[in-house]
């Protein structure tokens, strides 16, 4: 069984075709993240427009690289939540004409979950991918960290899974998008932090740590712990603007702070990952969304929990259509019925 994934709900086009769930054909991923640098962070209407002149050739590449025609394909899957409503809607309604020209069945796909299912690859033929060596075996804790989510996930089966807790504000990717930001560092601002932070030192500066209940998590309080570190570095007060901040901190105050957030930052995640795995003992233990391809966050996991932390190559941590195909995949091999291509919408504050 093929299907072909398509993803649109951010700033990524992406197509990829999945047999049967686990072996990767093609993976065909066009990102307008250059034309967003320049304002620090994704614009809505100019992620929409992109998608719009690229979502027909990247599809048709996809099917080229699979070395696919349409008769090839067996079913269409669609990211129709969560993200950025215009961005959805241009890949939803693509989905949804092909599904209706090419006669092939069309599946809903919950973009969160599809994260967590890009650890379910196991085999490529193309080149430069390092692919997982077996499917993760249930009981399942998934660590889904991403610009949109943080969120820890059980799971007992295919779809059959609960949220153990996840954040009460913003997201761990987008803290670090948001401290990129103050220090001036790049967009994207997770990898960017991260490169900063090796030159760096995490104890030069105390960063507070969020004490949440159970199984949530707070990113925002360190995110505003970082703009008054900042303010109070430069010796200025509260009011000063976050926007001129990085023009007045130094090079070595911009490293030690970025060492300091991550640090505190991925240590709120693997705390709380580290006492699910002791109060559930899963089988496996997966790492999903853009965040996962934070090498300190895999270190950190690592020293902290038992069995090894499995991953997906780093190209399938961002957002990508492999994913999307591969839940679509086990969308048809458990059974469930596809969406209607006549209306399937989009649902852009879909939870999991
Ligand atoms: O999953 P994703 O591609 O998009 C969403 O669905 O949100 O995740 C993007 C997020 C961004 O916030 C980005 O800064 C973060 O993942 N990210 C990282 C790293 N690489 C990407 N965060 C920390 N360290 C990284 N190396
Ligand atoms: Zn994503």
């Amino acid at each position: 069984m093929k299907i072909l994934g398509i993803e649109s709900s951010c700033d990524e086009t992406a197509a990829a075709v999945v047999v049967d769930g686990y072996r990767l054909l093609s993976n065909v991923v066009a990102s307008s993240a250059d034309l967003h640098v320049q304002y620090g962070g994704v614009v809505p209407e100019i992620a929409a427009r992109n998608h719009i002149e690229v979502i027909l050739p990247v599809v048709q590449e996809a099917l080229e690289q699979a070395q696919c025609t349409w008769a090839d394909i067996d079913g269409i899957a669609v990211t129709y939540g969560a993200g950025l409503s215009g961005s959805l809607l241009i890949g939803v309604m693509t989905a949804r004409t092909l599904a209706i020209t090419h006669n092939k069945p069309l599946y809903a796909i919950n973009h969160v979950l599809a994260h967590v299912y890009a650890n379910f690859l196991t085999e490529t033929s193309l080149p430069g991918f390092k692919m997982r060596a077996t499917q993760p075996a249930f009981p399942m804790l998934a660590i889904i960290v991403s610009g949109g989510h943080s969120q820890l996930a059980l799971f007992e089966n295919h779809f059959d899974y609960r949220l153990l807790g996840q954040t009460q504000d913003d997201a761990i990717g987008e803290a670090f998008d948001k401290v990129a930001k103050i220090l001036g560092l790049p967009y994207p601002g997770g990898p960017s932090v991260e490169k900063a932070a090796q030159n760096g030192d995490a104890d030069v500066y105390k960063l507070p740590k969020a004490k949440m209940p159970g199984y949530d998590f707070s990113f925002s309080g360190l995110k505003t712990a970082v703009l008054r570190l900042a303010q109070a570095e430069i010796g200025e007060s509260y009011d000063f603007p976050s926007t001129k901040l990085a023009a007045r901190l130094s090079d070595s105050q911009k490293v030690n702070i970025a060492a300091s957030f991550q640090h505190t930052a991925l240590q709120t995640i693997v705390d709380k990952a580290a006492q699910a795995y002791e109060e559930f003992s899963p089988e496996s233990v997966v790492i999903a969304g853009g965040v996962a391809a934070s090498g300190g966050l895999r270190a950190e996991l690592s020293e902290r929990i038992p069995i090894p932390i499995e991953y997906p190559d780093f190209k399938l941590c961002t957002d990508n259509g492999a994913m999307v195909a591969t839940l679509g995949c086990f969308t048809v091999l458990t059974d469930q019925p596809p969406a209607d291509p006549y209306s399937l919408g989009i649902e852009p504050n879909l939870s999991m």
